[in-house]
C-alpha cells in the first residue's frame, strides 16, 4: 500500500478522536460521570498499530458510535522493542511521539475536520461521540508487563493525554487507570467500567492479584452502587476464555484464567452485588470472539473480544498460510465460545482486523442486545442476540431461554477439565505432525545413502 493511501487511512483515526475531542464538551472524568442521553450504540476495539495502516476506522465512524471503548494497545509503544516475526516491526519507541498524538501539520488536520463536518456520519458522531478507554500492555509499556514495570507512572499521563483526560481529572491522581461511566436515563441506563489490568497486577503464574487493593474497593462500590439496565465492564484481557488451558505448551496467553483466584473473586463479587445486566468486553488475543460462562452468577456472563484494529492472527502470516491459521483456530477446544449462526467462520473465532459493536434497542420488548464482531467492511463476523430478560439473576430460566436461542450447550465446563486427548489435541497434533516430518526426512536420507552405496558398489564392479 502507497505511504499516501496509508497516511490517509491514518487521519481517519485521527479525524475521528479529533472530531470527539474538539467537538464534545468533555465534562469529565469524575469516575461517576452521569450523561442523560440514551445510549443505544457503542463500538470498540484494541491492538492498534499506529504503523500499519487502519481501513477499518470508515467502517467504525460509519458505524456512528455514540461511544467509542479503547480497550488497551491502543497504540504500540513498547519500551523496549520486541523481535519481528514475520512482516512488520510493531513498535516505536517512547509512545508520545507517536504522530496519532501530535497531528504532524495543523493544518491537515483542519482540513480534515472541515470535510468531515460536511459528511453525513459526522453530524450524528459530533454531538454523541465520546472516546473512552483503558490500556492493556503495549501501551502500558511493556510487553506482558504488570506492577513491576517502572515506566508506569510516566505512561499513565500519556494515556490519558492521549483520551484527553482534563487535568484536574482525579484519574491523573490516582494510582492506575481504572474509570467507570454511567450514560443515560434512569431506567435506559448504561453503566461502562473500565479495569485497568496492569498497573497493580502481580506476575503471571503468581495467581496473586490483578487489580490490586484499592482498585479492587473501589469495584466493589461500583456494582453495589445504584443498579443500571445494563452494566458493561471493559477489561483489556480475556475474563471468560481460558485460551492457555488448550494452547499449552505451545503458546501462552495472558486472561483472567491464568489467575484463578481473581476469577472467582470478579464473578462473586457480581453475584454478591446482585446486579443484572452485566457483561464483558475484551481485547488483546488478536482475534475476535464471543464467549458466554453460565455457571458463575446465575444468569449467563458473556465476554465480547475484539481484537485488534490493526493486528490480529491472518494478518502476521503470509496469506498462503491463512487457511491453516483458520484450519489451527477450528481444532484449538473451546468450551465457553458461542456458536452462533452469524459466524463468518466454522470456528465462530474471526483473525483478521476487526471491530466490536453493541447496539441496544430499548424500545423492543424485552428490550434487545445485539454483540458483533464486525470486519473493516462492518460485516459480522460472529455476533450474539440476548434479550435483558436473559441476564436478569432470577433463575435456571435465563438458561432455558439462552438454550432456545442459538446456542444449544450450556457453558459451564472449565477447559482444564476437559479430557486431555481434547484439551491437547492441538500440542498432539503438532508433535505428530513434527515425527511425520522427523521419520520422513530420515527416510529420505536413508534412501539417499543406499542409493549412493548402491551407485558406488555398482562403479566397483565395473
Ligand atoms: C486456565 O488455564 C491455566 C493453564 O492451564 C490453569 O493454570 C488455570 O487454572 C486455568 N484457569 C481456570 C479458571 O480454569
Amino acid at each position: 500500500m502507497g505511504i499516501d493511501q496509508r497516511r490517509w487511512r491514518w487521519w481517519n483515526a485521527v479525524v475521528l478522536i479529533g472530531m470527539v475531542s474538539v467537538t464534545v464538551t468533555v465534562t469529565s472524568s469524575d469516575s461517576h460521570e452521569k450523561q442523560e442521553q440514551e445510549v443505544s450504540r457503542i463500538a470498540f476495539g484494541s491492538c492498534s498499530n499506529q504503523n500499519a495502516p487502519q481501513p477499518i476506522w470508515d467502517a467504525v465512524v460509519d458505524f456512528r458510535p455514540q461511544i467509542f471503548i479503547w480497550l488497551g494497545d491502543n497504540i504500540y509503544g513498547d519500551f523496549k522493542r520486541p523481535f519481528k516475526i514475520f512482516g512488520r516491526e510493531r513498535t516505536v519507541g517512547p509512545w508520545k511521539n507517536v504522530p496519532r498524538f501530535v497531528p504532524s501539520s495543523e493544518q491537515e488536520m483542519k482540513a480534515r475536520y472541515e470535510k468531515a463536518k460536511s459528511s453525513p456520519g459526522y453530524v450524528r458522531l459530533h454531538q454523541n461521540a465520546k472516546v473512552i478507554g483503558t490500556w492493556d500492555d503495549h501501551d502500558y509499556g511493556l510487553n506482558d508487563a504488570g506492577k513491576e514495570f517502572q515506566g508506569k507512572i510516566t505512561n499513565q499521563k500519556l494515556l490519558l493525554d492521549f483520551l484527553d483526560e482534563p487535568q484536574d481529572s482525579p484519574r491523573r491522581k490516582q494510582a492506575g487507570v481504572y474509570a467507570s461511566y454511567t450514560y443515560g436515563p434512569v431506567g435506559r441506563d448504561i453503566k461502562i467500567v473500565l479495569l485497568d489490568t496492569r498497573y497493580h497486577r502481580d506476575p503471571v503464574g503468581s495467581d496473586g492479584t490483578i487489580l490490586g487493593n484499592s482498585q479492587w474497593l473501589w469495584l466493589e462500590k461500583e456494582l453495589k452502587g445504584p443498579a443500571t439496565a445494563l452494566t458493561i465492564i471493559g477489561s483489556s484481557i480475556q475474563v471468560i476464555s481460558n485460551l492457555s488451558a488448550t494452547i499449552h505448551p505451545l503458546f501462552a496467553m495472558e486472561s483472567w484464567g491464568r489467575f484463578p483466584k481473581e476469577r472467582d473473586r470478579i464473578f462473586k463479587l457480581i453475584a454478591d452485588s446482585k446486579r443484572a445486566g452485566v457483561f464483558f468486553i475484551s481485547g488483546d488475543v488478536h482475534f475476535g470472539e464471543i464467549t458466554r460462562y453460565d455457571c458463575a452468577v446465575g444468569y449467563p456472563l458473556y465476554d465480547v473480544t475484539s481484537s485488534g484494529v490493526t493486528q490480529s492472527v491472518e494478518e502476521v502470516v503470509p496469506p498462503f498460510l491463512r487457511s491453516f491459521v483458520r484450519f489451527v483456530a477450528l481444532l484449538t477446544p473451546s468450551t465457553m465460545r458461542v456458536k452462533g449462526q452469524h459466524c463468518r467462520y466454522k470456528s465462530c473465532i474471526y483473525g483478521r482486523p476487526n471491530f466490536g459493536t453493541i447496539e441496544i434497542d430499548w424500545d423492543s420488548h424485552p428490550v434487545t442486545l445485539k454483540l458483533k464482531v464486525r470486519d473493516k467492511e462492518s460485516i459480522t463476523v460472529t455476533g450474539v442476540d440476548v434479550s435483558l430478560t436473559e441476564l436478569q439473576l432470577s433463575n435456571s430460566e435465563s438458561f432455558d431461554r439462552a438454550k432456545a436461542g442459538h446456542d444449544n450447550q450450556k457453558h459451564c465446563t472449565l477447559e482444564v477439565s476437559l479430557p486431555w486427548f481434547v484439551r491437547y489435541r492441538l500440542a498432539i497434533l503438532f508433535c505428530c505432525t513434527l515425527i511425520v516430518f522427523h521419520v520422513a526426512f530420515l527416510a529420505l536420507v536413508y534412501t539417499c545413502f543406499r542409493l549412493f552405496r548402491l551407485e558406488g558398489c555398482k562403479r566397483k564392479h565395473d
